[in-house]
C-alpha cells in the first residue's frame, strides 16, 4: 500500500527558524518522512506578501532550506523544494481564489493579525489571499495530513472547505487534508510574555529562541525568562504561564513526562530548572547550526539539492493540475 502522504511548509521570513517552528513543526516533518511519503516547502511566494528586500529573500530561502536538512529531513526521504520553483503553487491558487467568498477570507484571524500592523487598506492583497495560496500548496500534492502548530488551524478548515467545494462543483479531485498538530507543542509562548505564541514577526528578541543563535545568548535568554510568582516549578498554564511554558519545552527536548520534571524539581526552586532548560535547547540548536553552517558553506550543492527537490514536486503538482484544469474547462493547448 502506498504510504499516507504529509505536506507542509516554513516562511523565509526571518535569519533563523526558532524554538516554536522547531517544536511546533519541523521536528514532526523529521519523524514522519520515516511513515510518511513527505513534500516540504519553504515558501517564498507567501514572503513577499509583506514588503522584502530580494537579496534578504534569497538569503532567507537558503538558510530556511538549510535548515530543514540541518534538522534531518534527508533528501532521500523527503522532497525538499522551494515553493516559487513549482509554478502550479500559483495556478491552483488563482482557481481556488475564484472558489473563495470575500467574507470567507476576511474571516481569517492571521490576515486580521497581520494586517493590523500595516493598517488594513496598506496591507497586500497578497496577504489577504495568502490562505488561498496557502490551500494551493496543500492540495495540490494530495496530501492527507499537515503538520502544523496551533496557529495554522483555521488556514486548514479553509483548505478543506476549498477542497471540498471544488470536489463538489467539478468533480472529486482533491483529497482533504487532516491537520497533524501536537497537542504539548502546539504554541509555544514568548519568553517574555508567555500570554503571546513565540513569533518571528512580533515577538521581541528577549522573547525569542533562535535555532542558528549561539549558545550564550540562548542561555541569557532563558536564564532572563519571565517567570510567575512564587518559586516552585509547577505546571499550571493560568496562574504559571511561564513557568508551564518552560516546562513543555523542556519536556519536549528531553523527552521526560512534565510531571516527573516537575517531580526533579521540586523545593529546587527556578534557577536550577532554568539552567537545565537553558542546557536543553543549547544541545538541540548546537548540532542544527553547526550542520546549517556547513551546508551554507557550498551554495552550489545546496541549489542542487533544491532543484532535486523541485522536480520531485513539480510532476506531482503537474499531474494535479492537468486534473484540474480539465474540470475547471481550460481548453486543452492542441
Ligand atoms: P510559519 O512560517 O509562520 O511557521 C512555520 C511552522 O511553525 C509553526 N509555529 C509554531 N508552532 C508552535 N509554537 C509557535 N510559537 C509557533 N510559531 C510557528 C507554525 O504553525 C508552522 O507550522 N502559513 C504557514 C506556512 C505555510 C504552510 C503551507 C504550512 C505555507 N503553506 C502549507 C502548511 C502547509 C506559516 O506562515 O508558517
Amino acid at each position: 500500500m502506498a504510504r499516507p502522504r504529509v505536506l507542509s511548509g516554513i516562511q523565509p521570513t526571518a535569519d533563523s527558524f526558532h524554538l516554536g517552528n522547531y517544536l511546533g513543526a519541523v521536528r514532526q516533518w523529521v519523524t514522519l518522512q520515516e511513515t510518511h511519503d513527505a513534500f516540504y516547502c519553504v515558501v517564498d511566494l507567501h514572503a513577499i506578501t509583506v514588503p522584502t528586500e530580494p537579496d534578504a529573500l534569497r538569503r532567507r530561502s537558503r538558510v530556511a532550506a538549510a535548515q530543514l536538512f540541518a534538522a534531518g529531513l534527508d533528501p532521500e526521504r523527503s522532497t525538499v523544494f522551494v515553493q516559487s520553483h513549482v509554478r502550479e503553487h500559483t495556478e491552483l491558487a488563482w482557481v481556488l481564489i475564484c472558489l473563495t467568498g470575500m467574507g470567507e477570507a476576511a474571516r481569517m484571524t492571521q490576515f486580521k493579525d497581520k494586517s493590523a500592523k500595516f493598517g488594513e487598506s496598506a496591507a497586500s492583497v497578497g496577504l489577504f489571499t495568502y490562505p488561498i495560496l496557502q490551500a494551493a500548496d496543500i492540495l495540490l500534492y494530495q496530501a492527507d495530513r499537515v503538520p502544523v502548530g496551533a496557529d495554522q488551524k483555521q488556514h486548514l478548515e479553509l483548505t478543506r472547505d476549498l477542497g471540498q467545494r471544488f470536489n463538489h462543483r467539478f468533480g472529486d479531485t482533491f483529497t482533504l487534508p487532516e491537520p497533524y498538530i501536537l497537542k504539548e507543542v502546539e504554541k509555544i509562548t514568548d519568553l517574555q510574555d508567555p500570554s503571546a505564541k513565540m513569533s518571528k514577526s512580533s515577538s521581541s528578541p528577549a522573547g525569542i529562541l533562535d535555532v542558528l543563535e549561539q549558545p550564550g545568548p540562548l542561555r541569557k535568554k532563558v536564564m532572563r525568562a519571565v517567570t510567575d510568582t512564587g518559586s516552585e516549578v509547577l505546571f499550571d498554564e493560568e496562574n504559571k504561564p511561564g513557568i508551564s511554558n518552560l516546562l513543555r519545552i523542556q519536556s519536549a527536548l528531553t523527552g521526560t513526562a512534565i510531571p516527573d520534571l516537575v517531580n526533579r524539581y521540586e523545593g529546587q526552586g527556578y534557577g536550577t530548572f532554568k539552567k537545565d532548560v537553558a542546557e536543553a535547547v543549547v544541545e538541540a540548536f548546537t548540532p542544527i547550526r553547526e550542520r546549517t553552517e556547513k551546508l551554507l558553506s557550498d551554495e552550489t550543492e545546496l541549489d542542487r539539492m533544491l532543484a532535486v527537490g523541485a522536480r520531485r514536486a513539480s510532476e506531482v503538482a503537474r499531474q494535479t493540475m492537468e486534473m484540474v484544469r480539465d474540470r475547471v474547462g481550460f481548453l486543452p493547448l492542441a
